[in-house]
């Protein structure tokens, strides 16, 4: 079967139907989420967090999302796979940003591109959609400019920058980008932002009418620890399941409750 392309993305738009991303940073997990049905995958640099135990987004290399976007894409079949073009690799400019994109399609064979940043990125976006790679755009929160911003707060909070919010909005499809990410952006601004473009909104932290909704994996299954955002919602759980598997196993092992003889060979 064929892959989800930007087409179908586009069709849910204009069908109205909501559809759900998630990110992806091995091809196992991935493996899961594409028969499960979830249609795009985003191999997001929040891998700087939840698989290389960076404390933000910002050391994250491309050499890193090449080989964890290599893996999702092998571990997939339906789903559009998203590489995230990470700090530092796109904000020369428009070449660097192509340079950047080429290589996540060739060398990892993802589908579609994501960057952060609205008027700011426009260039790049129109030169690597010129090229034929189909580019998603981020607003709102962008973890990458985490020390101009001063830490991890909801943006385009005021008149002022709520204009701003929706001017970059535009630029962003006026660029040629095929859906938007918009993270911790106050409900009605990310509303009216989903009514102004005729790309998908995709919301994380936006309010329930953004056209599709993205979280990070491990949120959405309960493997990050400590304090999560407001927006995470845990379906799973999974750090405490592993928590005590794990010392089930070792107090197994330790009083020789494992292996038994089904485990071993004769
Ligand atoms: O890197 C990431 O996971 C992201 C999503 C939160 C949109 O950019
Ligand atoms: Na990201």
């Amino acid at each position: 079967s064929r892959r989800v392309t930007v087409r179908d993305i586009a069709a849910a738009k204009e069908n109205g139907e909501k559809w759900p991303m998630l990110t992806a940073y091995d091809a196992m997990t991935a493996s899961v989420f594409d028969q499960a049905g979830i249609p795009v995958l985003l191999v997001g640099d929040t891998m700087g967090a939840c698989h290389l135990g960076y404390d933000s987004t910002v050391p994250v290399t491309l050499e890193e999302i090449l080989v964890l976007a290599s893996a999702v894409v092998r571990g997939t079949e339906r789903a559009l796979v998203i590489g995230d073009l990470p700090f530092g690799s796109y904000q020369e400019g428009p070449a660097q940003a192509l340079r950047s994109a080429t290589r996540l399609v060739k060398e990892a064979g993802v589908g579609a591109v994501k960057l952060e940043g609205g008027e700011r990125s426009a260039r790049q976006i129109d030169l690597m959609v010129s090229a034929g790679i189909p580019v998603m755009g981020h607003l709102g929160l962008t973890p990458q400019s985490v020390n101009a911003f001063g830490g991890y707060r909801v943006q385009g909070r005021g008149e002022t920058a709520a204009r701003q919010l929706v001017r970059d909005a535009r630029a962003v499809q006026d660029a040629g980008a095929f859906a938007v990410v918009l993270e911790a952006v106050p409900e009605e601004l990310a509303t009216e932002v989903t009514g102004v473009l005729g790309i998908p909104t995709v919301g994380i932290g936006a309010g329930p009418n953004c056209d599709a909704q993205v979280l990070v994996w491990t949120d959405a299954m309960g493997l990050t620890p400590g304090r999560v955002p407001r927006f995470v919602k845990d379906y799973a759980g999974i750090r405490g399941t592993l928590d005590e598997a794990a010392r089930t196993f070792a107090e197994e092992v330790v009083n020789g409750a494992f292996p038994s003889a089904e485990h071993a060979y004769h």
